[in-house]
């Protein structure tokens, strides 16, 4: 099973549901749609709307991020899984790197997905490297250090969804190569396999992702999906990254 996730990030109002009902009328029709999954993210103000919505659709409704605490606190504009899976999303992204340059740290990284796992949220768990650590060679370094740092054995690895984005990619239409890709990929789910017993969970590919160079990773077979950005704002987009993925 693939994954094609769009992460609207600060994007869209309600009448931005025909985005998704243009992207779901095409899933709808698609032969290979038993192939993958989509995954739309919009910003909070939405979830409730679209999650009830699209609930008996081919579309699935995530969050794009959630509080470190559990259920209700004394923190003012904070939302927590508990809250977000009460209006239907049944995914959260956490770990995001613009998260992570506001403060998101391996200690308050960890809480949330504990409790977003609780609270019956599947997580997309996201890691990437800066530029300066890829220059400096530590790629492979930093990654293994996030990924351990905060997942353990004891967290539900079918519940997990682990996205590689390097943060000199996001937004920037720059790409790793097809051989980094490969071999950061591989890495990747080296290590997952040790946290998690010989099974990796599924580990995708965010950064930059369009309806043009999405015919490259078809080679890379260790990739499970992607994580979209800019183009998921656009129907026409989405829909020709998938449609190009399996041409
Ligand atoms: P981008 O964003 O596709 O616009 O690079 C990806 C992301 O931040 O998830």
């Amino acid at each position: 099973m693939k994954y094609f996730i769009g992460n609207w990030k600060m994007f869209g109002v309600p009448k931005s549901i025909n985005i998704l009902n243009k992207i779901n009328l095409f899933v709808s029709k698609d032969l290979n749609r038993s192939k993958y999954q989509v995954i739309i993210t919009p910003p909070y103000t939405l979830i409730q709307n679209y999650a009830k919505y699209f609930k008996k659709k081919k579309i699935s409704i995530g969050s794009q991020n959630c509080y470190q605490k559990d259920q209700f606190s004394s923190n003012t504009a904070a939302i927590s899984s508990y809250m977000i899976k009460s209006v239907g999303a049944k995914y959260t992204l956490i770990g995001h790197s613009d998260n992570r340059a506001e403060g998101d740290n391996e200690t308050i990284l960890r809480d949330k997905v504990r409790f977003a796992l609780k609270n019956n949220l599947k997580v997309v768990f996201c890691i990437g490297e800066n530029k300066k650590e890829k220059r400096e060679k530590k790629t492979l370094s930093v990654l293994k250090k996030q990924l351990v740092n905060v997942l353990n054995k004891k967290f539900n690895k079918r519940k997990i969804i682990v996205a590689y984005e390097p943060i000199w990619s996001i937004g920037t239409g720059e790409l790793p190569t097809v051989s980094e890709l490969k071999k950061t990929t591989s890495h990747i789910k080296k290590i997952l396999k040790i946290i998690f017993n010989q099974k990796s969970p599924p580990v995708l590919y965010g950064g930059s992702v369009d309806e043009s160079n999405i015919e490259m990773f078809k080679e890379i077979g260790e990739i499970d999906g992607f994580l979209i950005g800019g183009a998921s704002k656009s129907y026409k987009k989405f829909i020709d990254i998938i449609r190009n993925y399996y041409r």
